[in-house]
């Protein structure tokens, strides 16, 4: 198989941080054609600084990578060419309206004059612009801004599209509407890249890797991490719920839990022999039970068990 991105023990160290403390600390990658690949880690996970990497923007410290074979350091020019790259801070010139933001970067991309209009046009109806063009981009709502900052990253028709946190600080509808741009994106056959904070938009990507503190933590098709993980989950609601709580830390074989909404995911050992404890427990206290049932293991789920082990190993 040849990876269209393929990183190889990547590490940076900023000059102004702590003598010890890695960025990113020896990252692998490996994306194949085509794939819809998502990079999900909170805040200060090492997102930015992987991607900022991929595009040349900035050298690793050590370790290697490629795009399309070529290397990030030494063909920087030959990478450029291919990739889109979509930065977390905007890209855009405020003062400049829609259609003046998508000629600049026409330009700067090189796409032969000739042809811009055409692909103007295309991209202004692919990202429902096509009304706004002569608005200032600093005049658009959050998820204009963000459509037309892809839209932008699109302009020179790059193989590989490197998008970094596209829906943060965007509305729901936005961010559905840019997940369902990137699925066109896909169909056209890019390779993308893109980071999130969201879980929920992890199980939208073909592959997922969990970053955080600088570390991949796990790699594979979203189902398959559910599958990978040591404990199932068990939802409870019942109340009151300072009883629920107090059974849920004394009953055997529930080996953590986490309040989401109102109620409680238990991860448990074994479902068909903790539920019956647990009923069995709510009742003798008089709790009230409304729900007490399996679910499904959620990207959440497997991210928190991640975390949680990365911090005792440390
Ligand atoms: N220019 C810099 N100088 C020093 N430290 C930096 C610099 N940029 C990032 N860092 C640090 O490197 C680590 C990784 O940051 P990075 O921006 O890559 O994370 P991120 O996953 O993109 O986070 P976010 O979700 O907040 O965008 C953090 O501890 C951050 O504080
Ligand atoms: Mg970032």
């Amino acid at each position: 198989m040849t990876f269209v991105i393929e990183a190889k023990k990547l590490s940076k160290h900023y000059p102004s941080q702590r003598e010890n403390y890695l960025a990113l600390d020896s990252v692998d990658l490996e994306v194949a054609p085509g794939q819809l690949y998502g990079l999900v880690g909170p805040d200060g996970a090492g997102k930015t600084t992987l991607l900022r990497i991929l595009s040349t923007v900035m050298e690793p410290t050590s370790g290697s990578a490629q795009l399309a074979g070529f290397d990030v350091m030494k063909q920087s020019e030959d990478v450029r060419a291919l990739l889109g790259y979509m930065p977390q801070a905007f890209s855009l010139y405020p003062d400049l309206s829609v259609m003046e933001n998508l000629k600049f970067f026409a330009d700067i991309n090189g796409v032969p004059a000739r042809e811009q209009k055409k692909r103007i046009d295309e991209l202004l109806a692919f990202a429902r612009l096509t009304e706004f063009t002569t608005r200032r981009s600093e005049n658009l709502s959050g998820g204009m801004r963000k459509k037309l900052a892809l839209a932008c990253a699109l302009i020179h028709e790059p193989k590989i599209l490197l998008l970094d946190e596209p829906t943060t600080g965007v509305d729901p509808v936005s961010r559905r509407e840019l997940w369902h741009l990137l699925a066109k994106v896909i169909q056209q056959g890019v390779t993308v890249l893109v980071s999130t904070p969201y879980m929920d938009e992890a199980e939208r990507c073909s592959t997922v890797s969990v970053i955080n503190q600088g570390r991949m933590l796990i790699t594979g098709a979203p189902i398959e991490l559910e599958k990978q993980m040591p404990f199932q989950i068990v939802e409870v609601k019942a109340r009151p719920r300072y009883t629920l709580r107090a059974v849920a830390d004394q009953t055997d074989g529930v080996l953590s839990w986490r309040a989401v909404g109102d109620r409680l995911r238990l991860s448990v050992d074994n479902p068909n022999a903790v539920m019956p404890r647990i009923d069995d427990e709510l009742k003798k206290a008089g709790a009230q039970i409304s729900i007490l049932r399996e679910a499904r293991i959620l990207m959440e789920d497997v991210f928190i068990y991640l975390v949680e082990k990365q911090k005792e190993q440390a």
